[in-house]
């Protein structure tokens, strides 16, 4: 799977660059050709000859080779590559390639790359844990960047190694799985997300939690793995630019049915994580509404179920899936609403767990599909989540 891949290998100032010199030797064992590219600070902590023998090639490190004074390109570089591997990314590094902070060469040939990017944060537990280090971690997610770094599944125990750098051997298992499935996901897939927001007048509304994130990562999961996704969102603040995705904004639960409707035929699946508003006010007012009397009362009237909708006009060969928020009586709740809304599988998360649900980078999900299976699955980031989704997706339209 990697054999003939010319890969880019990024070596940062982190106390783990020893493992890059695995890395590298294990990506030739396997066939690839590999260019070294560093930063000023990782050759402090593991010295360019141990690379460069390795490799075969001299390691590029700055704009101009000293002795020769010849220019390196980093577009070229970039162009050349089939994946750019940042490992170990420390938290300096991380932070310049999510603000383009283009100040040395391994950050200009990242943010000339066309090719997949996949990073190996290293730096200790507490710079790992800062909420810089984490947003901008984020914003290599919506960049479409793989972050690859050592999960356990279960939320406490997944928090004792975070930081430290994923082994060698396991980045090169990730970047084989990503070659084998690339492309493979030939399909366009429809998405909606985050939460509706029903008008009251021109400064009120009524609006719930759902941050979109959960529907974000499906579409950038959807998106790294070839699909053409069309991505419906809520007001929502979560940020994507992967080329693949096609994002429309709106705002009512009657806007997304709307569009949602509009483009559903030519989809090969659609995937439902908004969480729609179930009713609206009856009247918008047109001047904000004045404090009157002791109490005030709202009429709502039902918003359109997109999810029912799509349900009716679906196709055989088109796959549905929904989500269900469920508080109590989980499975059966959601079992009634894969069958009305006539779903291929539901993806149920339950308030009861700790981490799952609105606003958090995790949940923790159980699919239920119509043949009556059932999978659980452990507390995880909602990246991963969104792969095991994904997973399911496709083994459903597969078999149809
Ligand atoms: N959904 C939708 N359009 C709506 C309401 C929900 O597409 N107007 C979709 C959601 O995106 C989700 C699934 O339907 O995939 C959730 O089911 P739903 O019946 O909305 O759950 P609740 O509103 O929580 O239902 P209930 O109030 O019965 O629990």
């Amino acid at each position: 799977m990697l054999k003939g891949k010319n890969i880019i290998v990024g070596i940062t100032g982190s106390i783990a660059a020893y493992k890059a010199a695995y890395l590298v030797r294990g990506l030739i064992k396997k066939g690839c050709d590999v260019q070294v590219v560093m930063t000023p600070s990782g050759k402090e902590f593991i010295t360019p000859v141990t690379l460069s023998a390795l490799t075969g090639k001299p390691v590029v490190s700055e704009f101009f080779t000293a002795n020769t004074g010849s220019w390196n390109s980093h577009v070229d570089l970039g162009l050349w590559a089939d994946a750019l591997v940042i490992a170990p990314a420390s938290a300096s590094t991380i932070g310049k390639m999510a603000n383009g902070i283009a100040d040395n060469m391994m950050i200009t040939t990242y943010l000339s790359a066309k090719a997949p990017v996949f990073v190996a944060p290293a730096m200790d537990l507490d710079m790992f844990a800062h909420p810089s280090t984490q947003r901008n971690l984020q914003t290599l997610r919506s960049y479409g960047n793989h972050i690859i770094e050592p999960t356990s599944g279960e939320l406490a125990s997944h928090l004792i190694g975070k930081g430290r750098m994923e082994e060698p051997e396991v980045i090169i298992e990730y970047l084989e799985n990503f070659f084998a499935q690339k492309e493979t996901l030939k399909k366009k897939i429809l998405i909606t997300a985050g939460p509706t927001h029903e008008k009251l007048d021109p400064v009120r509304f009524i609006g719930n939690y759902s941050s979109g994130k959960m529907g974000f990562a499906l579409a950038e999961e959807c998106a790294n793995r070839g699909a053409e996704v069309t991505l419906i969102a809520g007001p929502v603040s979560v940020k994507t630019i992967h080329p693949n995705i096609k994002r429309i904004d709106v705002e009512s639960a009657r806007e997304m049915h709307d569009a949602a409707l509009s483009c559903f035929e030519d989809q090969d699946a659609a995937i439902l994580c908004a969480a729609v508003a179930d009713y609206r006010p009856e009247n918008i007012a047109d001047m904000k509404l004045k404090r009157s009397g002791e109490t005030m009362n709202i009429n709502l009237v039902p918003n359109p179920d997109i999810a029912a909708a799509l349900g009716q006009i679906k196709k055989d060969a088109q796959t549905l899936v929904g989500f269900a928020l469920e508080t109590n009586d989980e499975e059966s709740n959601a079992l009634g609403k894969m069958e009305r809304k006539n779903l291929d599988f539901i993806v149920l998360n339950s308030l009861q767990d700790k981490g799952a649900g609105f606003r958090v980078d995790t949940n923790k999900i159980t699919i239920l599909n119509r043949n009556g299976d059932k999978k659980e699955f452990a507390l995880k980031l909602k990246s991963e989540v969104a792969s095991d989704i994904i997973d399911e997706l496709v083994k459903v339209s597969d078999n149809k």
